[in-house]
């Protein structure tokens, strides 16, 4: 067997959580490659909502396991208080959630760093989600984490105090106040609380279940936009966010990864700094905003938001292998009545029609406008039902793309979902 994944083509939000919630029965094992609690991944079924940060999103499904890989960095104050509002609904989630025993940890000075860097940045800051991301996989590359395999470890607390001490010499560097002790207690008492899941390892595990016939699905958090190394840097996140990151985030080799669905949203929306060529600052980019409910998951920031951008698709389903596309909140674009796509840039009267290394001011897209079609689609079960202008935008998408869109979302909960 091979693993399945599906990951964001833009900077997050396209609906991954929806979707993967959706899929999950056709799974056994659910997976988290990479990232942290700057996730936030939604899910509306039976009139209730959840929000995911860390856990992955087919813990809803009785059959599947989900699992934690060690390519994430996990806080244990934010895991522990995800488990307990799940648990609140009487579902006991121990058995079907498992945890790599390289998963590296966040430490509250993880935090502080995180939020005396974006200080010290000022205006130039990458509006992080502040959950101490950035820190946390400095620590993993320079060789100094923790990992939840440690945590069982006699020693632990003296290896957790030595690193804590490095952050503190370090944040005497910055002109920043801050107190982490009821954090650090609390962190601590999930430390203990955690140690009731089962730890294991990745690699071996991975590799066992595909030799038995077991379908895994990798989810992704972020988007390819934010990616470490394909994203436009400085302004990403710190984890390897493409197909690729699914090889070293559960221990696979990369023969071993089969259909990569990549999700879209109809529009792009962006939260926090950074480029975003096709951002709107007129009254249709309030509209997306508002319609959309354009508002971030995990920190409730107001998205940015703007049109589709071709050459940015077309870039990350390059580099992601993509093999299927997912479109999300088409039923958004059903308010407009026309909307625009960015086929390509123009620099200094020049066409641009790749992802460029410097994304500036003075890059233009040059938009293709289509006629909306102002209905309802949420009755929709079959693409048969959709209005033919609907039919042609995704179309549109698949012939620039090369790739089919298999899956249409047209509203926000489960059953909104209508699958080619
Ligand atoms: P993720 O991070 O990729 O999982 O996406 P988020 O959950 O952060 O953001 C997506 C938002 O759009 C959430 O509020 C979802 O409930 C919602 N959503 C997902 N798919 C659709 C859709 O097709 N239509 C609408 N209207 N909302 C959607
Ligand atoms: P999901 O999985 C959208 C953004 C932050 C910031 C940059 C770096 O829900 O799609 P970080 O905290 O990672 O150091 O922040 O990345 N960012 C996201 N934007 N969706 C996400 O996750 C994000 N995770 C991080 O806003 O610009
Ligand atoms: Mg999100």
């Amino acid at each position: 067997m091979k693993t399945d994944v599906l990951l964001g083509l833009q900077w997050g939000d396209e609906g991954k959580g929806k979707i993967v919630d959706v899929l999950s029965p056709n799974y056994d094992i659910i997976a988290r490659f990479q990232g942290g609690p700057n996730a936030g991944h939604t899910l509306i079924f039976n009139n209730q909502k959840f929000v995911l940060h860390l856990i992955p999103s087919g813990i809803f499904r009785e059959n599947t396991l989900n699992v934690i890989g060690a390519g994430v960095v996990l806080d244990p104050v934010i895991f522990m208080e995800e488990v307990e509002q799940i648990e609140k609904t009487g579902r006991n989630i121990s058995k079907n959630l498992l945890i790599a025993e390289k998963t590296n940890l966040i430490l509250p000075t993880h935090r502080i760093l995180d939020a005396a860097n974006e200080t010290e940045l000022g205006k130039a800051k990458i509006g992080s989600t502040g959950k101490g991301i950035g820190p946390a996989y400095a620590d993993k590359t320079s060789r100094n984490a923790l990992r939840t395999g440690d945590i069982t470890l006699p020693d632990f607390k003296e290896k957790y105090n030595t690193l804590k001490q490095k952050h503190l010499k370090r944040l005497k560097t910055f002109d920043f106040n801050f107190d982490i002790s009821d954090y650090e207690q609390k962190w601590f008492e999930s430390i203990e609380k955690l140690k009731r899941f089962k730890f294991m390892n990745g690699s071996e595990f991975f590799n066992k279940a595909l030799a038995e016939g077991k379908k895994i699905l990798a989810e992704g958090a972020q988007g390819t936009l934010l990616d470490i190394n394909a994203g436009t840097y400085p302004f990403v996140t710190s984890s390897t966010v493409t197909s690729a990151g699914v090889c070293t985030g559960l221990g696979i080799a990369p023969n071993k990864i089969g259909e990569v669905f990549g999700i879209v949203k109809a529009y792009t929306t962006r939260v926090g700094s950074g480029p975003f060529p096709t951002e709107l600052f007129d009254e249709d980019g309030k509209k997306l905003q508002e319609f959309g409910h354009e508002y971030g998951a995990t920190t409730g920031r107001k998205r940015r938001c703007g049109w589709l951008d071709l050459t940015a698709l077309k870039y990350a389903v390059q580099i992601n292998g993509v093999t299927a596309l997912i479109l999300t909140k088409a039923d958004i674009l059903s308010e407009f009545n026309t909307f625009k796509v960015a086929e390509y840039y123009e620099l200094n009267g020049k066409k641009i029609d790749y992802f460029p290394y410097e994304i500036t001011d003075d890059l233009k897209p040059v938009y293709k406008s289509f006629k909306g079609w102002k209905s309802d689609i949420s009755h929709c079960k079959t693409k048969d039902d959709f209005p033919k202008e609907l039919k042609e935008y995704i179309k549109y998408i698949e012939k620039e793309t090369g790739i089919p869109v298999k899956i249409i979302s047209t509203g926000a909960d489960r059953d909104d979902t209508v699958i080619v």
